[in-house]
């Protein structure tokens, strides 16, 4: 692809050459069973090498006993790893995608234990970190040595089941960078007091791991440059350890990133969401590039090509970690390379399904590609067989994934829309502070509906007669969802709007101070809340829960949490909405059944989620009229239900 000549270039990684320079970083999928790699596993990453990926890191493993810092890590410690790491070997290589595995140990970064019971965390030093609240125990020197050791024999492991090399985990406040972290590390022996004592664990682990690699193996390192955390890395700190290790030649690549696991806002930029700018960790990777003599590899939001295209022309990095572009399409690579571009379907950095997924304790997959994680089931279309009249109601999400997989497939697909433009609730959604990006979940459906051969007409309000008189085979209902009413006591001239008709018309909210009522948990009661103080109200937020956003994946949260304090929304926790009027909120703890009043008030907005549109689908269904309902129109969720429901009813229609 013209456009794109430098990411389609092959790269030396020391011994070996990567096709293209387009990565999959190391991302833990919570695929793996029983520790090891499993099927889902290895037909997840072919999927990807089959896409064209120039490398694949496979996720972390690892290394040591004392290494479990969730309950379903990848184990890499026993030579039981050995088999399951020599499938995915066996299934990635032969397209061409150089395969690495990584190389890990949290040290106090330890999420969760096996069964309940909070295991005894092992750290440079006895301090604790603050995201998980553990305090740690400082390793002994003989630990040391036997993790040390640990590393190399990973390392062997890997190398004998067949991948082509290793990379070791030193980003994130992870063991290697709490050795590195002068906050982290106040140990006055030979792994601490002074920059050299503090490097030696890091260089030791590298040195075993290229040891126990062998010569024809990739060894690499991946480094956070800064840890956006008071008590993190310092940027100084990290580029002079990478810098000795480069030097003395321990590594054939850098892999940067920023951020820790070790605080929330550090935290955030492990899978940064969409209020982060596209490659905004180049100019720091450019900075490393410059002063080491080894390929540096560079992560953070890099979701289409000409963004990667750009880092790489201007000297910031020798290739791109596109890892959500690639959970999102797994064809992008070949995409670029045979010139259909505008096929990608470009990741949002919603967060929701991949690192969502992970942090709910549940395989990964992607809300705008629910293909992904579920690959067996619907890795390949099956071509429609007759190949029959679909008619669609709806073009949100779900109508739109319905109408690309059933047209894709073979079969004629109308799809008819009430609304003067296709997209639903998405297109509002897009328009909640820091969630512009989202509006391009339709964009991409659309494209994939329209390109698949299905014909959209929007303005079609669509009755059972309507459907009658289409006379198509099969009929799939998505009429989505209408905001929810809860039912309040309401006196005098209570106001009272719902979400939507904020965000529709922000400009229209009449002066003063107002209430949100959000009983969700979601995007839209912090939005909302935000959108009305960006337009000068004082907001106060009433939620039912401890803080608001409690369903929302962590890294989305905060962020939005970081836009709410801003805008010095003031949040009520714990209370329901019993009743308004016109100045008063009258509220219920949840827990107490206590009054509480929110009073001086211009109006409240309710926040209170919504209820199926499904007149059209009960009413086919009571004529006998063969329909399928998908989406908000059985039961109100989110697009990633929506989009997996449209999935399943195009693929089995
Ligand atoms: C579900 C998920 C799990 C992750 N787990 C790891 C991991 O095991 N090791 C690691 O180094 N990074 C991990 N990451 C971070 C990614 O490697 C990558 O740095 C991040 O997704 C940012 O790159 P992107 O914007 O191209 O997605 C994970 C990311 C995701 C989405
Ligand atoms: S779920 Fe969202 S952030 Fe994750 S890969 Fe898909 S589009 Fe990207």
């Amino acid at each position: 692809m013209a456009e794109t000549p430098l990411l389609l270039t092959p790269l030396a990684l020391g011994p070996v050459t990567l096709p293209n320079r387009i990565v999959s970083s190391g991302h833990d999928t919570v695929m793996v069973d029983a520790g090891r790699v499993g099927d889902q596993l290895v037909a997840y990453h072919e999927a990807r090498a089959r896409g064209g990926a120039g490398m694949i890191v496979v996720q972390v493993g690892a290394v040591h006993p004392s290494a479990r810092y969730t309950s379903h890590v990848l184990l890499a410690d026993d030579d039981a790893c050995i088999p399951g790491y020599a499938r995915l070997a066996q299934a990635v290589r032969p397209h061409g995608t150089v395969l690495v595995g990584q190389l890990f140990h949290p040290g106090r970064e330890v999420a969760e234990s096996s069964d309940g019971a909070a295991p005894v965390a092992l750290a440079p030093s006895a301090v604790p970190t603050e995201r998980f609240r553990v305090m740690p125990r400082a390793l002994r020197t003989r630990e040391i040595d036997e993790i040390v050791a640990a590393y190399g024999a990973a390392a062997a492991r890997l190398i004998a089941a067949g991948l082509d090399g290793v990379e070791v985990v030193a980003s994130h406040g992870y063991l290697p960078a709490q050795f590195l972290n002068p906050h982290a590390n106040v140990r006055t022996d030979a792994y601490g007091d002074g920059p050299a004592g503090r490097q030696r664990f890091l260089a030791q682990v590298l040195a075993a791991a290229r040891a126990g690699a062998g010569p024809g193996a990739v060894v690499g390192l991946r480094l956070s440059l800064g840890e956006d955390d008071p008590g993190g890395l310092p940027e100084e700190d990290a580029l002079a350890a990478a810098r000795a290790i480069a030097d003395a030649g321990l590594v054939d690549y850098l892999s940067v990133t920023t951020g820790t696991s070790a605080t929330r806002r550090g935290a955030g930029h492990i899978v940064p969401d969409m209020t982060f700018p596209n490659a905004y960790l180049a100019s720091a990777a450019g900075r490393l590039r410059a002063a080491v003599p080894v390929p540096v590899l560079v992560a953070g939001r890099i979701n289409q090509p000409q963004e990667a295209e750009r880092v790489l022309a201007a000297g910031q990095a020798d290739a791109c970690v596109m890892t959500r572009a690639l959970i999102c399409d797994p064809e992008m690579p070949r995409k670029v390379r045979e010139g259909r571009g505008e096929e990608i379907r470009a990741c949002v950095a919603c967060n929701q399904a991949c690192i969502g997924h992970f942090h709910a304790g549940y395989p990964i997959s992607c809300i705008q590609h629910p293909e992904t994680g579920r690959e067996r089931r619907f890795g390949r279309l099956v071509p429609a067989s007759p190949a029959r009249r679909i008619l669609v109601v709806g073009a949100g999400p779900a109508g739109l994934k319905a109408a690309a997989i059933a047209a894709a497939r073979g079969h004629r697909v109308r799809v008819l829309e009430a609304a003067s433009a296709p997209g639903g609730q998405v297109r509002l959604a897009g328009r909640l502070p820091g969630r512009d990006e989202f509006a391009g979940v339709i964009d991409n459906l659309l494209r994939e509906a329209r390109r698949a051969g299905a014909a959209l007409e929007t303005g079609q309000r669509v009755d059972a007669e309507v459907v009658e008189r289409e006379g198509a085979d099969a009929v799939i209902v998505a009429t989505g969802a209408r905001p929810y009413r809860p039912d309040l006591e309401l006196r005098g001239d209570a106001r009272v709007l719902s979400a939507w008709d904020v965000v529709e018309s922000p400009d229209r909210v009449p002066a003063g101070a107002w209430a949100v009522i959000d009983t969700r948990g979601d995007w839209v009661g912090m939005g909302v809340a935000r959108l009305l103080a960006a337009h000068g109200h004082r907001v106060s937020l009433a939620t039912t829960g401890y803080a608001p956003g409690e369903t929302l994946p962590q890294y989305v949260r905060d962020q939005q949490m970081v836009g709410l304090v801003r805008a010095q929304v003031r949040v009520v926790p714990l209370v329901r909405a019993f009743g308004a009027d016109e100045d008063t909120l009258y509220l219920q703890h949840v827990l107490t059944d206590e009054p509480v009043l929110l009073e001086g008030l211009a109006g409240v907005v309710l926040a209170a989620g919504h209820e199926p549109v499904s007149d059209l689908l009960d009413d086919l269904l009571a004529r006998g009229v063969p329909a399928v309902g998908i989406g908000d129109c059985l039961a109100p969720r989110s697009v990633e239900e929506a989009v997996l429901d449209g999935l399943v009813a195009g693929s089995e229609i």
